[in-house]
């Protein structure tokens, strides 16, 4: 005899059996809704200028500020791996107010977009980060009043500077990443202007004011004392997201991106419902000193919590992905073949 409990089970026969599709690799395989490719991938890096050996940073594990010479060889390799991309951020000497170094030609990021052309030609795209806090002396992401506060128009000015300097050194596309108002139509205006029509504006449309960051400002060796509050967007803003981005395409953005990715998915997953130009999403360094950190302590399989981050924020929508691990990952899914 059947126990009351059993009773009703045996009742109710399961006919809609989802886990149906669940039952081989290959079954799970043929049904997934979202694959990653190596060519989802865009790969960050970090030249410093003057550094005779790469330097490793310590909360950003495996990433280092390359050398000139460094810098050559990981976009080989990251050619190799068949990623899409690379972003290059320049860690200069000397900082001042201005940010001179930025659109100095001979500066530390153009110099390495010169290289970066020069050794990959057009096998990937090469993104330049196109904000001044790596080259002012306050670390902010603009040129300062004489309050101290951020001038957003001035830094415009700035911002327009660095985007001709960007193009003449070889950039494919700029990443202007300050946050600053209308930085998207200054940039586009005068790159088209100067006849740079075919350079395209990766806008960092909606950024947040994030504590995962963090690792970056050592990797940057940032100067910032405080915060970008004041124009990096509130963490607790989803809606306003969406006019960020609005504005961004209105001014021009070839792509626009959601930053960070993995506490953002909500964030994400409407931008990616509602933009009409791809859209990328940027895990960013605290993204990856937490996954890091604890798999150190054995706490997280390493690769399993990777490939999950990044396949999470494809789900939500990110045509591309900026992420640090960008040349392991794609190696993984290689040998998924
Ligand atoms: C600004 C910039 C930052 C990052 C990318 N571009 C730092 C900031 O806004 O403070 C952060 C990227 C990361 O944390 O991986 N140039």
């Amino acid at each position: 005899p059947l126990s009351p409990v059993e009773a009703v089970a045996a009742a109710r026969p399961g006919r809609v059996r989802p886990r149906r599709l669940r039952g081989n690799p290959g079954l799970r395989r043929s049904v997934s809704e979202v694959r990653l490719h190596p060519a989802d991938l865009v790969l960050p890096l970090f030249v410093k200028e003057g550094l005779a050996e790469p330097a490793p940073i310590a909360s950003m594990p495996g990433v280092v500020q390359h050398t000139r010479d460094s810098l050559r060889r990981a976009v080989a390799e990251a050619a190799a791996a068949g990623i899409s991309g690379v972003n290059l951020f320049g860690v200069p000497l000397v900082r001042d107010a201005d940010g001179s170094g930025a659109t100095d030609p001979d500066g530390v990021l153009n110099q390495a977009i010169a290289d970066v052309r020069a050794e990959v030609g057009d096998a990937l795209v090469v993104q330049a980060d196109l904000c001044l806090d790596e080259f002012t002396d306050h670390g902010h992401c603009g040129v300062l009043t004489a309050d101290g506060s951020v001038d957003n128009d001035a830094t415009l000015v700035r911002y327009a500077e660095m985007a001709l300097a960007q193009a003449a050194a070889g950039a494919h596309m700029v990443a202007p990443s300050g946050m600053m108002d209308g930085q998207v139509g200054v940039i586009r205006d005068v790159l088209d202007a100067a006849g740079r029509t075919d350079v395209a504006v990766l806008a960092y449309a909606a950024k947040y004011a994030s504590v995962l960051y963090g690792p970056f400002r050592d990797a940057v060796e940032s100067t910032l004392d405080g915060d970008r509050r004041t124009y990096q967007m509130d963490p607790a803003n989803r809606r306003e997201a969406l006019r960020e981005v609005a504005l961004d395409i209105e001014e021009g953005a070839d792509v626009v991106m959601v930053k960070p990715a993995g506490a953002y998915l909500d964030v994400l997953a409407d931008v990616a419902a509602t933009s009409t130009v791809p859209v990328a999403a940027y895990q960013v360094s605290g993204e990856m000193a937490m996954v890091e950190a604890a798999a150190a302590q054995g706490w997280l399989d390493r690769r399993r919590a990777i490939t999950e981050s990044v396949l999470g924020i494809r789900r939500a929508g990110a045509d591309q992905v900026l992420t640090y691990w960008a040349v392991e990952l794609a190696h993984w899914l290689r040998e998924e073949w």
